[in-house]
Protein backbone atom coordinates (compact mmCIF):
# COMPACT_ATOMS: atom_id res chain seq x y z
CA UNK A 1 0.00 0.00 0.00
CA UNK A 2 0.78 3.69 -0.24
CA UNK A 3 -1.13 6.42 1.26
CA UNK A 4 -1.56 10.26 0.73
CA UNK A 5 -3.44 13.06 2.62
CA UNK A 6 -3.09 16.80 2.89
CA UNK A 7 -3.41 19.39 5.91
CA UNK A 8 -4.43 23.36 4.86
CA UNK A 9 -2.70 25.96 5.77
CA UNK A 10 -4.02 28.08 8.62
CA UNK A 11 -4.79 32.45 8.98
CA UNK A 12 -5.73 33.23 12.43
CA UNK A 13 -7.99 36.18 12.11
CA UNK A 14 -8.80 36.79 15.58
CA UNK A 15 -7.02 35.93 19.37
CA UNK A 16 -3.89 33.50 18.92
CA UNK A 17 -2.78 33.58 22.48
CA UNK A 18 -5.88 34.49 24.26
CA UNK A 19 -7.26 31.32 22.59
CA UNK A 20 -4.99 29.45 25.02
CA UNK A 21 -6.99 30.76 28.05
CA UNK A 22 -10.20 29.60 26.55
CA UNK A 23 -10.80 33.20 25.04
CA UNK A 24 -12.72 32.24 21.34
CA UNK A 25 -11.26 32.55 18.53
CA UNK A 26 -11.61 33.20 14.49
CA UNK A 27 -9.49 30.90 12.25
CA UNK A 28 -9.89 30.59 8.47
CA UNK A 29 -8.00 27.64 6.49
CA UNK A 30 -6.15 29.29 3.47
CA UNK A 31 -5.85 27.72 -0.68
CA UNK A 32 -2.53 26.38 0.35
CA UNK A 33 -1.77 22.68 1.95
CA UNK A 34 0.80 20.80 2.53
CA UNK A 35 0.68 17.01 1.33
CA UNK A 36 1.94 14.09 2.73
CA UNK A 37 2.84 10.55 1.09
CA UNK A 38 3.81 7.47 2.63
CA UNK A 39 5.29 4.53 1.17
CA UNK A 40 6.75 1.29 2.58
CA UNK A 41 10.75 0.64 2.86
CA UNK A 42 12.76 -2.26 3.82
CA UNK A 43 14.23 -0.79 6.95
CA UNK A 44 12.29 -0.38 9.69
CA UNK A 45 11.12 2.59 11.51
CA UNK A 46 10.09 5.99 9.47
CA UNK A 47 12.19 8.63 7.49
CA UNK A 48 11.28 11.31 6.45
CA UNK A 49 11.88 13.35 3.09
CA UNK A 50 10.89 16.90 3.88
CA UNK A 51 10.37 18.37 0.18
CA UNK A 52 8.35 21.17 1.18
CA UNK A 53 9.44 25.24 0.40
CA UNK A 54 10.37 27.44 3.35
CA UNK A 55 11.53 30.28 5.27
CA UNK A 56 15.74 29.62 4.97
CA UNK A 57 16.66 28.21 8.91
CA UNK A 58 12.73 27.01 9.33
CA UNK A 59 13.07 23.59 8.64
CA UNK A 60 16.84 23.05 10.61
CA UNK A 61 15.21 25.32 13.54
CA UNK A 62 12.41 23.45 14.15
CA UNK A 63 14.08 19.67 13.06
CA UNK A 64 13.90 18.10 16.96
CA UNK A 65 10.26 19.27 17.42
CA UNK A 66 9.28 17.53 14.10
CA UNK A 67 11.06 14.25 15.26
CA UNK A 68 9.28 14.22 18.25
CA UNK A 69 6.02 15.20 16.45
CA UNK A 70 5.84 12.67 13.92
CA UNK A 71 6.80 10.48 17.04
CA UNK A 72 3.76 11.44 18.53
CA UNK A 73 1.95 11.09 15.91
CA UNK A 74 2.89 6.99 15.15
CA UNK A 75 2.30 6.66 19.50
CA UNK A 76 -1.29 7.58 19.19
CA UNK A 77 -2.02 6.25 16.16
CA UNK A 78 -0.26 2.84 17.22
CA UNK A 79 1.64 2.40 14.37
CA UNK A 80 4.66 -0.01 15.19
CA UNK A 81 7.40 0.56 12.70
CA UNK A 82 9.39 -2.58 13.90
CA UNK A 83 8.84 -5.10 11.13
CA UNK A 84 8.87 -2.67 8.19
CA UNK A 85 9.41 0.88 7.70
CA UNK A 86 7.85 4.11 5.93
CA UNK A 87 8.87 6.83 4.12
CA UNK A 88 6.99 10.10 4.71
CA UNK A 89 7.52 12.57 1.92
CA UNK A 90 5.91 15.71 2.37
CA UNK A 91 5.05 18.68 -0.70
CA UNK A 92 2.72 20.48 -1.40
CA UNK A 93 2.36 24.41 -2.10
CA UNK A 94 2.25 25.77 1.16
CA UNK A 95 5.51 27.64 2.02
CA UNK A 96 6.78 26.87 5.28
CA UNK A 97 6.74 30.19 7.47
CA UNK A 98 5.97 31.13 11.14
CA UNK A 99 1.94 32.17 11.88
CA UNK A 100 0.88 30.22 8.59
CA UNK A 101 -0.30 26.63 10.34
CA UNK A 102 2.75 24.76 8.27
CA UNK A 103 3.27 22.72 11.75
CA UNK A 104 -0.22 21.77 11.57
CA UNK A 105 -0.76 21.13 8.11
CA UNK A 106 1.97 18.73 8.16
CA UNK A 107 0.66 16.95 11.41
CA UNK A 108 -2.39 16.63 9.79
CA UNK A 109 -1.36 15.29 6.40
CA UNK A 110 0.90 12.84 8.04
CA UNK A 111 -2.11 11.63 10.08
CA UNK A 112 -4.44 10.93 6.96
CA UNK A 113 -1.64 9.44 4.61
CA UNK A 114 -0.64 7.07 7.32
CA UNK A 115 -4.07 6.27 7.88
CA UNK A 116 -4.68 5.69 3.95
CA UNK A 117 -1.57 3.86 3.90
CA UNK A 118 -2.35 1.52 6.75
CA UNK A 119 -6.48 1.24 6.06
CA UNK A 120 -7.11 2.65 9.51
CA UNK A 121 -10.05 4.55 7.90
CA UNK A 122 -9.79 7.30 11.00
CA UNK A 123 -12.83 9.99 10.53
CA UNK A 124 -11.69 13.79 10.33
CA UNK A 125 -12.54 14.16 14.05
CA UNK A 126 -10.20 11.39 14.89
CA UNK A 127 -7.24 13.07 12.33
CA UNK A 128 -7.90 16.32 14.12
CA UNK A 129 -7.30 14.18 17.54
CA UNK A 130 -4.03 12.50 15.89
CA UNK A 131 -2.88 16.10 15.02
CA UNK A 132 -3.12 17.40 18.08
CA UNK A 133 -0.99 15.22 19.26
CA UNK A 134 1.86 15.82 17.32
CA UNK A 135 1.13 19.77 17.54
CA UNK A 136 2.41 18.88 20.98
CA UNK A 137 5.59 18.20 19.53
CA UNK A 138 5.92 21.96 18.53
CA UNK A 139 4.44 24.07 21.04
CA UNK A 140 4.29 22.53 23.77
CA UNK A 141 0.21 22.92 25.12
CA UNK A 142 -1.55 24.01 22.23
CA UNK A 143 -4.83 25.61 21.90
CA UNK A 144 -6.09 23.08 19.22
CA UNK A 145 -6.95 25.81 17.32
CA UNK A 146 -4.39 25.39 14.14
CA UNK A 147 -5.09 21.78 13.57
CA UNK A 148 -8.94 22.27 13.70
CA UNK A 149 -8.51 24.38 10.89
CA UNK A 150 -6.07 22.21 9.07
CA UNK A 151 -8.24 19.51 9.07
CA UNK A 152 -11.72 20.76 8.95
CA UNK A 153 -10.84 24.18 6.41
CA UNK A 154 -13.13 26.86 5.99
CA UNK A 155 -14.40 30.11 8.55
CA UNK A 156 -14.47 28.93 12.32
CA UNK A 157 -15.52 30.08 15.33
CA UNK A 158 -12.80 27.86 18.20
CA UNK A 159 -13.57 27.82 21.96
CA UNK A 160 -11.07 25.91 23.56
CA UNK A 161 -12.49 23.35 27.16
CA UNK A 162 -13.37 20.17 28.27
CA UNK A 163 -14.94 19.56 24.69
CA UNK A 164 -13.14 22.02 21.89
CA UNK A 165 -16.33 24.13 20.28
CA UNK A 166 -15.88 24.48 16.62
CA UNK A 167 -18.41 26.42 14.98
CA UNK A 168 -18.29 27.44 10.73
CA UNK A 169 -19.05 30.50 9.60
CA UNK A 170 -20.44 30.49 6.42
CA UNK A 171 -19.96 33.34 4.05
CA UNK A 172 -21.38 34.02 0.88
CA UNK A 173 -18.71 35.35 -0.88
CA UNK A 174 -14.48 34.52 0.74
CA UNK A 175 -12.97 37.83 1.02
CA UNK A 176 -9.34 38.59 -0.03
CA UNK A 177 -6.27 38.54 2.36
CA UNK A 178 -2.42 39.12 2.30
CA UNK A 179 0.03 37.40 4.37
CA UNK A 180 3.32 39.09 4.58
CA UNK A 181 6.52 36.79 5.81
CA UNK A 182 8.82 39.03 8.42
CA UNK A 183 11.07 36.38 7.11
CA UNK A 184 11.86 35.94 11.08
CA UNK A 185 11.26 32.29 12.12
CA UNK A 186 9.50 32.10 15.63
CA UNK A 187 9.25 29.72 18.29
CA UNK A 188 5.60 29.35 19.44
CA UNK A 189 6.53 27.59 22.86
CA UNK A 190 8.69 30.66 24.13
CA UNK A 191 5.97 33.06 22.70
CA UNK A 192 3.21 30.94 24.21
CA UNK A 193 5.23 30.91 27.72
CA UNK A 194 6.31 34.20 27.76
CA UNK A 195 2.80 35.47 27.85
CA UNK A 196 1.75 33.15 30.62
CA UNK A 197 5.20 34.31 32.95
CA UNK A 198 4.04 38.47 32.35
CA UNK A 199 0.08 37.45 33.05
CA UNK A 200 1.06 35.66 35.98
CA UNK A 201 3.12 38.24 37.21
CA UNK A 202 1.15 41.38 36.58
CA UNK A 203 -2.88 40.27 36.40
CA UNK A 204 -3.95 43.88 36.64
CA UNK A 205 -2.54 44.63 33.21
CA UNK A 206 -3.45 41.40 31.48
CA UNK A 207 -7.15 41.29 33.06
CA UNK A 208 -8.34 43.86 30.48
CA UNK A 209 -6.86 43.16 27.38
CA UNK A 210 -8.45 39.56 27.69
CA UNK A 211 -11.37 40.84 28.58
CA UNK A 212 -11.42 43.33 25.85
CA UNK A 213 -9.94 40.49 23.15
CA UNK A 214 -13.62 38.12 24.54
CA UNK A 215 -15.50 41.35 23.42
CA UNK A 216 -13.88 41.54 20.17
CA UNK A 217 -14.53 38.19 18.90
CA UNK A 218 -17.97 38.53 19.35
CA UNK A 219 -18.29 41.23 17.60
CA UNK A 220 -16.12 39.92 14.93
CA UNK A 221 -18.25 36.98 14.21
CA UNK A 222 -21.83 39.46 13.86
CA UNK A 223 -19.56 41.80 11.31
CA UNK A 224 -18.98 38.07 9.96
CA UNK A 225 -22.37 36.96 9.63
CA UNK A 226 -23.27 40.99 8.12
CA UNK A 227 -19.99 40.84 5.67
CA UNK A 228 -19.29 43.81 7.33
CA UNK A 229 -15.75 44.18 6.32
CA UNK A 230 -14.99 48.31 7.79
CA UNK A 231 -15.77 46.55 10.82
CA UNK A 232 -14.15 43.51 10.61
CA UNK A 233 -10.94 45.51 9.75
CA UNK A 234 -11.13 48.04 12.62
CA UNK A 235 -11.79 44.88 15.13
CA UNK A 236 -8.53 43.40 13.50
CA UNK A 237 -6.79 46.55 14.39
CA UNK A 238 -7.45 46.40 17.74
CA UNK A 239 -6.93 43.04 18.02
CA UNK A 240 -3.35 43.90 16.82
CA UNK A 241 -2.94 46.31 19.42
CA UNK A 242 -3.73 43.92 22.33
CA UNK A 243 -1.34 41.64 20.89
CA UNK A 244 0.73 44.20 20.95
CA UNK A 245 0.52 45.36 24.80
CA UNK A 246 1.22 41.25 25.37
CA UNK A 247 4.44 42.05 24.05
CA UNK A 248 3.82 39.39 20.78
CA UNK A 249 4.46 41.69 18.09
CA UNK A 250 7.69 42.62 17.04
CA UNK A 251 9.31 45.87 14.78
CA UNK A 252 9.26 43.81 11.16
CA UNK A 253 5.50 43.17 12.21
CA UNK A 254 4.19 46.38 13.63
CA UNK A 255 6.24 47.95 10.15
CA UNK A 256 4.25 45.78 8.12
CA UNK A 257 1.05 45.92 9.99
CA UNK A 258 1.04 49.90 9.09
CA UNK A 259 2.37 49.17 5.31
CA UNK A 260 -0.66 47.37 4.49
CA UNK A 261 -3.02 49.85 6.32
CA UNK A 262 -1.04 52.73 4.44
CA UNK A 263 -1.85 51.02 1.16
CA UNK A 264 -5.67 50.94 1.93
CA UNK A 265 -5.90 47.87 4.16
CA UNK A 266 -9.33 47.48 5.91
CA UNK A 267 -7.10 46.18 9.05
CA UNK A 268 -4.23 44.10 9.58
CA UNK A 269 -2.86 42.95 12.44
CA UNK A 270 0.01 40.07 13.29
CA UNK A 271 -1.53 36.13 12.90
CA UNK A 272 -0.42 32.89 14.77
CA UNK A 273 2.55 32.85 17.68
CA UNK A 274 3.97 36.51 16.52
CA UNK A 275 7.67 37.51 17.59
CA UNK A 276 8.04 37.25 14.05
CA UNK A 277 6.18 34.93 11.07
CA UNK A 278 3.22 36.73 9.40
CA UNK A 279 1.04 39.46 9.37
CA UNK A 280 -2.48 39.14 8.07
CA UNK A 281 -3.89 42.07 5.95
CA UNK A 282 -7.98 42.30 4.93
CA UNK A 283 -8.31 43.45 1.50
CA UNK A 284 -11.31 42.95 0.10
CA UNK A 285 -11.37 43.02 -4.22
CA UNK A 286 -8.35 41.79 -6.25
CA UNK A 287 -7.09 45.34 -6.92
CA UNK A 288 -7.00 46.01 -3.17
CA UNK A 289 -5.15 42.91 -2.53
CA UNK A 290 -2.76 43.39 -5.50
CA UNK A 291 -2.04 46.90 -4.15
CA UNK A 292 -1.34 46.25 -0.82
CA UNK A 293 1.26 43.01 -1.52
CA UNK A 294 3.06 44.64 -4.04
CA UNK A 295 3.49 47.43 -1.13
CA UNK A 296 4.79 44.93 0.50
CA UNK A 297 6.88 43.15 -1.62
CA UNK A 298 8.39 46.51 -2.75
CA UNK A 299 10.38 46.41 0.44
CA UNK A 300 11.66 43.21 0.33
CA UNK A 301 8.91 40.95 1.84
CA UNK A 302 7.20 37.59 0.59
CA UNK A 303 3.44 37.66 0.37
CA UNK A 304 0.87 35.40 -0.02
CA UNK A 305 -2.51 36.81 -1.71
CA UNK A 306 -5.20 34.24 -0.58
CA UNK A 307 -9.03 34.10 0.37
CA UNK A 308 -10.89 33.17 4.09
CA UNK A 309 -13.94 32.04 3.93
CA UNK A 310 -13.90 28.93 1.71
CA UNK A 311 -16.19 26.58 1.66
CA UNK A 312 -13.42 23.45 2.30
CA UNK A 313 -14.95 21.35 -1.02
CA UNK A 314 -13.76 24.75 -2.89
CA UNK A 315 -10.35 24.67 -1.23
CA UNK A 316 -9.36 21.19 -1.89
C1 LIG B 1 -0.38 29.63 17.12
O1 LIG B 1 -0.71 29.48 15.75
C2 LIG B 1 -1.55 30.08 17.91
C3 LIG B 1 -1.32 30.31 19.40
O2 LIG B 1 -2.55 30.85 19.92
C4 LIG B 1 -0.96 29.04 20.12
C5 LIG B 1 -2.10 28.05 20.20
O3 LIG B 1 -3.27 28.45 20.10
O4 LIG B 1 -1.82 26.86 20.41
C6 LIG B 1 -0.23 31.34 19.67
Amino acid sequence: MSGEGIGFGKAIVFNEHFVVYKIPAIVSAIGKYTLAKVEPVNTSGWKLNDNRKATPRYKDDKIDQQKDSINRIMKKMNIDLSKGGIEITLEGNLYCASGIGASAASCVAIARALSQHFQLTFTDDEINDIAYEGEKGYHGTPSGIDNTASTFGGLIWFEKGENNIMDKIELQNPVEVVMGNTGKVADTTKAVAGVRERKEKNPEKYGPIFDRAENIAYLAKNAFQSEDYREIGKLMNENHKLLQQIEVSSRELDFLVKLARDHGALGAKLTGGGLGGNILALTPGRDLQENVATAIEKEGFQTLKTVIGVRRSEEE
